[in-house]
């Protein structure tokens, strides 16, 4: 084998689409050796904790992990896996893709843009007590060194690929020290990179522009609550949620799945679009340097998308996970 990945299959569609990226992957010819933990409600039933070490030691070791989302028990002491991992691990970098793909009805076409979300701090830091009864307090941090690593990544990642512009969605009109310090954080880091335009604009504003034109950005830096929601908005813009794939990247470790959830809607059904997972495997192996291989998978998708024949029931057809990944499998260019 030539490489050894972590793969966590995780809970409801997770193990159908997981299985589906292996697929292709193995058809692309990759030889990858797996390593597979349980997260996530599986490993609680098993272990007890819904986050073991055992699957933070084999992302450390194998510093590439392939994800299948995960369910959070709500409201059983636990806290979130996904949160759990970012921090443990600090993939302080969400990196989300947002691009139309060929023969998908969407409400925009041509749309290409970049979520970049801030992943271990800001109210995602779990930091939550009850003061008094009926009183409940979630705190937001801001720290000026989360700020700047996000801000490197953010321009480091628009210089790579050749983008013009970073816009920082925030809510400094209320949030003023907090979003504050993120906003004159990234200018500072912004003065290293003079060719690339750095704006702000107020999150709601963002949201009401995107809904009506994708075009007005080019990437978007958001701090972590704002980033979930405006990546699940971008998701909205070109397909839907089995569409667009994420990665989490820190300096040590990097962890790809796609930005949907387990959808217990429709687990156990052979429904689930695995395109969003295979997305996140391309950007895997451009992280590690396949791009020729990255490149394959997302021509064969786009294929697949065009021919308009096998698509699962999100998007209009009814063909089943498997048989998406079996049509991908098939249509990948030759070497
Ligand atoms: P969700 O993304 O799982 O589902 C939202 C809707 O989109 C559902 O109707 C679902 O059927 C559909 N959908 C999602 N992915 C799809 C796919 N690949 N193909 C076809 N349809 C798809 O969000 P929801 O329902 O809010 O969350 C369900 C669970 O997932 C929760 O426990 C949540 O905490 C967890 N979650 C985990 C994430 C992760 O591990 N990265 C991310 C988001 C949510
Ligand atoms: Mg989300």
């Amino acid at each position: 084998m030539e490489y050894r990945f972590t793969l966590i299959p995780g809970d409801g569609i997770g193990p159908e689409v997981t299985a589906a990226t292996r697929e292709v992957l193995r058809a692309a010819g990759l030889r990858i050796e797996w390593e597979i933990h349980d997260a996530g409600q599986v490993a609680v039933e098993q272990t007890g904790s819904p986050l073991p070490d055992a699957v933070l030691d084999s992302i450390r070791r194998n510093r590439i992990a392939l994800k299948g989302p995960v369910t959070t028990p709500v409201g059983k002491g636990f806290s979130s896996v996904n949160v759990g991992l970012r921090k443990a691990l600090n993939l302080y970098a969400c990196l989300r893709p947002v691009r139309s793909l060929p023969g998908v009805a969407s409400p925009w076409r041509d749309v290409d843009l970049v979520i970049i979300r801030e992943n271990t701090e800001g109210l995602y830091s779990g930091l939550e007590h009850v003061v008094a009864p009926g009183v409940a307090v979630a705190v937001k941090i801001i720290t000026r060194e989360a700020s700047r690593a996000i801000a490197r990544f953010a321009f480091e990642h628009a210089k790579a690929e050749g983008r013009h512009r970073v816009t920082i969605a925030h809510k400094a009109s209320v949030m003023r020290l907090g979003d504050g310090l993120f906003i004159d954080t990234v200018r500072e880091v912004a003065a290293d990179y003079p060719f690339i335009v750095t704006d702000a604009v107020e999150v709601d504003n963002v949201a009401l522009q995107l809904a009506q034109d994708p075009s007005a950005f080019d990437v978007l830096l958001l701090e972590n609550l704002f980033g979930d929601i405006v990546s699940d908005l971008g998701a909205g813009l070109v397909g839907g949620l089995g569409l667009v794939p994420g990665a989490n990247i820190g300096d040590t470790a990097a962890v790809f799945e796609a930005v949907h959830g387990s959808a217990p809607d429709i687990a156990g059904k052979g429904r689930a679009n695995p395109i969003a997972l295979m997305l996140s495997a391309a950007m895997m192996l451009h992280h590690i340097g396949e791009r020729r291989q990255a490149t394959r998978i997302r021509e064969s998708i786009a294929t697949v998308l065009a021919a308009g024949r096998t698509l699962t029931p999100d998007l209009g057809g009814s063909a089943s996970t498997m048989d998406v990944a079996a049509a991908i499998a098939d249509a990948l260019p030759r070497t």
